[in-house]
């Protein structure tokens, strides 16, 4: 793509077209989840329309049609994020439960009594709730990594959660509130030193930079397909094949089994082993074209997209008084495409309602970041603008707008 030309990408999404009250949707909540392309609309009615079928099960034409077409979106999927093949690719839910099955599946099997697991003070509670769950049963203990006055990782903290000898780490790669980018890869390589196993909460990064979990090095990535243009329902848990072949699987049933006998069982091959019962074939089926999207702009050209548009919206706020912002400043490339901000005196729900009535639709809330948000932040709630390939400068000079409204009502200098 030689240009980044957002106003032919807006074309391919039928909701960007839609009006409320004469005024055209601007949609700044991508973080939550993403719009979704013809493209992608097209393939899941297409499925229905003319393939419906179980995969896996069938010996006629379309059921075949139907299984060929939900294994290549898990190569695609593997291609993507630069597994070495769509075997280490688990089709799941949604990144919350890709980590999940991680802390049930290979966290029942490694942690012991007194064992450490290190997160991060900047995780969604996807990425905290599963170990605290985990820790309680095994009376293991969970350490943070601190969050720095800069909104970045703490060094020291890091290193001194490492010198504990972690069993496992899981770490977001971009945080969905402050927007930060974690050097996974540095964090990995420092981690496999003592021996700890690695997982990145990839839900704010695989949408929207290049990733490759092999040049990363760590041992599970988790995604969510609902962010990258793809349908919801369908994520995906990628694992080092050895790893993932050690590892039990969690629900039993149809499809995950070699053999049943009445009181015994052998399992399939990964990554089947640990999907039971018939997939989310639409959602399967939906992200081959959701990530044939992102690739055809260019993963490269999403992210620099979404670091120009972040330092644009960074100085606009920054030009308005009583406003703050919340992440790093988005230098180096440490930002992505997040902003959280606070009007002085204004619940941020008042002012994602005032937005609402501009047809600007950002959230507003802890963002599942509860600790975050109230413990470092210590705030309440804040109100969050995310971006994505659809979005320009002309839709932050509207947030920008609905800013200057909600001063003007809440008679704020
Ligand atoms: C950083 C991060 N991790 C995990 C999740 C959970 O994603 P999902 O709700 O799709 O499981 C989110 C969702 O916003 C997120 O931003």
């Amino acid at each position: 793509m030689a240009k980044f030309d957002v106003d032919s990408i807006k074309e391919d999404f039928p909701i960007l077209k839609t009006e409320k009250e004469g005024k055209q949707l601007v949609y700044l909540d991508s973080a939550a989840t993403s719009q979704k392309p013809n493209q992608v609309i097209d393939a899941i009615s297409d499925y229905y329309r003319t393939y419906n079928a179980n995969i896996h099960r069938g010996i006629y034409e379309i059921a075949e049609k139907a299984t060929e077409a939900y294994t290549d979106s898990k190569k695609e999927m593997a291609d993507f994020i630069g597994a070495d093949s769509y075997e280490e690719i688990v089709y799941v839910r949604n990144t919350t439960e890709a980590i999940n099955l991680v802390a049930l599946s290979w966290g029942e099997r490694n942690i012991e009594e007194g064992d450490h697991i290190l997160i991060s003070e900047m995780e969604h509670h996807s990425n905290i709730v599963p170990w605290v769950l985990l820790s309680k049963r095994k009376k293991a203990k969970l350490d943070y990594i601190k969050v720095g006055d800069d909104y970045k990782l703490d060094e020291q903290s890091l290193e001194e959660g490492l010198e504990k000898q972690p069993k496992i780490v899981a770490i977001t790669h971009a945080s969905n509130v402050l927007g930060t980018i974690n050097d996974v890869k540095a964090i990995t390589e420092k981690a496999h030193k003592q021996g700890s196993v690695v997982l990145v909460d990839g839900a704010q990064s695989a949408p929207h930079m290049p990733v490759n979990v092999s040049d990363i090095g760590c041992d599970f990535y988790a995604l969510s397909g609902h962010k990258m243009l793809g349908p919801t329902g369908i994520g995906a848990l990628y694992g080092k094949s050895d790893i993932l072949n050690s590892m039990p699987p969690i629900i039993g049933g149809g499809d995950m089994i070699r053999t049943v006998e009445f009181y015994a069982c052998t399992w399939n091959d990964i990554p089947w082993k640990f999907e039971a019962g018939t997939s989310n074939i639409e959602g399967g089926i939906g992200m081959r074209p959701a990530i044939s999207y992102l690739k055809s702009i260019g993963m490269q050209n999403v992210f620099e997209h979404e670091v120009k548009l972040t330092k644009y919206a960074m100085k606009s706020l920054s030009e308005i008084d009583n406003v703050t912002v919340y992440g790093p400043e988005p230098d180096n490339d440490c930002h992505a495409g997040v902003v959280s901000f606070a009007i002085k005196g204004v619940h941020p729900h008042d002012i994602a309602s005032i937005f609402d009535n501009y047809n600007v639709a950002i959230r507003a809330g802890h963002h599942c970041a509860m600790p975050l948000v109230t413990q470092i932040l210590n705030q309440s709630a804040v109100a969050r603008m995310s971006f994505y390939i659809y979005n320009d400068e002309k839709d932050i000079d509207k947030a920008v707008e609905a800013i200057n409204e909600v001063k003007r009502i809440f008679k704020i200098k």
